[in-house]
């Protein structure tokens, strides 16, 4: 393959990225969490540093690659049927190599190139620095496998190339890994050990997204409270709420969010330093998992539902005005109808705006796989979700009637997909917002009343 080493991957966004004929081309697709988003910018930066250039067409692509999710096995599945979607693209072009990236890689290893034809390279979370290598080896006929994990890597020092729609909002991988071993998930397993990245490059990529015009930055990592640098030869301990004084202060006109929160590690001075910068913005995304203490205990999570309401209670002391949402896991091994409605009880207690609700789904290799029994019938963890997703609108619902008449500051972030005529943003709560475009672009900042709501969007005009 003909590579052209490019100057410099300083940023830049796909969308400028031209598809080269000169260049061999990449595509990319990515499933998953915002994690998964950001490896896949720090991967196209990476092949673009190293004379690829992009295709958005994986039938017009050198190189195909797919980023993957572990987490449950219906987005396992998901990919595999992507596969065999490149499988029968490869029948007619044997010369183009598919690439299965990220959790995937790591879980399932050198099956997936002995057990599916279609895949040449295999590559887990940390190794993705290898990946013009592999290439170039499986380029020569052979498959090609790096799974390695890492205690240290964190690609600080990459500059990514945004894949974001809107060119307004973008996310900053704060750390890496996981060292909670919640009995239930893969990920300890597929992203490895808890790491966080130095400041001063976090802080020199909020920089960089402030000079191309962004508005707004996402801090993720798996468990944010626990991120920790230690700076001047290990006498200054950074922590997430320092990080976050840090880069609220340096950037006054960058809105930060974050994600995600651990029930167990959320102290009440994350809370004070949100309270004191408004371009902090005022949600929370706090995973409850389940509301019995039994059920947790078997999770591994690390707290009771007294101390997550007392969590809740901090917020809501500390941050009137803050949004919350969280995980929900049904059905989890011997959960009982008892159990499953101390989950509706709490959820109806906090009052969420908003949640993301699953099914349990066993994951091989995890310990819950390994010691408990995945005994709930798959018909009542069904029914069990159904009735959390009808509580959790019904929440939700109420969350926006409580919102009318309100004015909010809103981000605006792009078109509605409804009209052409009207725009969406979100506020601080990170609530969407649609109204009627007038003269605002994306990017801009306003304040808007809000005067009717939908099942998922706030409707108003700008004041
Ligand atoms: N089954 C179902 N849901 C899971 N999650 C993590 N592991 C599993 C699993 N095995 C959910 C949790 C977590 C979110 C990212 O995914 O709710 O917070
Ligand atoms: Fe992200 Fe977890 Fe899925 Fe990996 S398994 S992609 S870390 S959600």
């Amino acid at each position: 393959m003909k590579r052209i080493n490019n100057i410099s991957s300083q940023a830049g966004h796909i969308a400028d990225l031209v598809p080269d004929q000169n260049q061999p081309r990449v595509y990319i697709e990515t499933y998953g969490c915002q994690m998964n988003v950001a490896d896949s910018e720090v991967v196209l930066s990476i092949l673009v540093d190293n004379g690829y250039s992009v295709s958005h067409d994986p039938e017009q692509a050198d190189v195909i690659l797919i980023n993957t999710c572990s987490i449950r096995d219906k987005a396992e599945r998901k990919v595999f049927r992507r596969l065999d979607l490149f499988d029968r693209i490869k029948k007619n072009n044997p010369d183009i190599l598919v690439g299965v990236i990220g959790c995937m890689a790591e879980r399932l290893k050198e099956q997936l190139v002995n057990n599916y034809r279609v895949v040449d390279i295999v590559i887990g979370p940390d190794a993705y620095r290898k990946l013009p290598e592999l290439i170039d080896e499986a380029g020569t006929g052979q498959k090609a496998v790096n799974v390695l994990l890492s205690r240290e890597e964190t690609y600080a020092d990459i500059s990514p190339v945004r894949m974001d729609k809107n060119h307004v909002t973008a996310f900053i991988s704060i750390m890496r890994g996981c060292n909670n071993m919640c009995t239930y998930c893969v990920v300890p397993y597929t992203r490895g050990g808890e790491r966080s990245r130095d400041p001063q490059s976090i802080l020199r990529e909020v920089d960089n997204l402030i000079k191309s015009g962004y508005k707004e930055v996402t801090l993720i990592g798996q468990n944010v409270d626990s991120y920790k640098w230690k700076e001047n030869g290990g006498n200054i301990e950074v922590s997430f709420s320092g990080l976050l004084n840090k880069l609220a202060e340096a950037m006054p006109d960058m809105r930060i969010r974050f994600s995600t929160s651990h029930p167990k590690d959320l102290p009440d001075e994350v809370l004070s330093v949100m309270s004191r910068y408004n371009n902090i913005c005022k949600h929370i995304h706090l995973p409850l998992q389940s509301g019995n203490n039994r059920i947790l205990d078997l999770m591994n999570r690390g707290y009771t539902s007294e101390w997550y309401i007392g969590r809740i209670n901090a917020i809501k002391r500390i941050l009137p005005d803050c949004s919350i949402s969280t995980d929900i896991i049904t059905g989890f091994c011997s959960e009982t109808e008892e159990e499953h409605k101390e989950t509706l009880s709490l959820m109806e207690w906090v009052g969420y705006d908003f949640a993301y609700m699953f099914k349990y789904s066993e994951r091989p290799g995890t310990k819950a796989a390994r010691k408990l029994k995945d005994d709930v019938p798959e018909e009542v963890k069904s029914r069990r979700l159904t009735e959390i997703i009808e509580l959790q609108n019904k929440l939700s619902h109420k969350a926006k009637i409580k919102d009318l008449n309100r004015v909010y500051e809103v981000l605006v972030e792009g078109v509605s997909k409804k009209s052409d005529n009207d725009l969406f943003g979100r506020t601080s709560q990170n609530k969407v917002v649609v109204f009627p475009a007038r003269n605002y672009k994306p990017g801009d900042t306003l304040k808007v009343r809000i005067n009717n709501c939908t099942s998922a969007t706030l409707l108003g005009e700008p004041v």
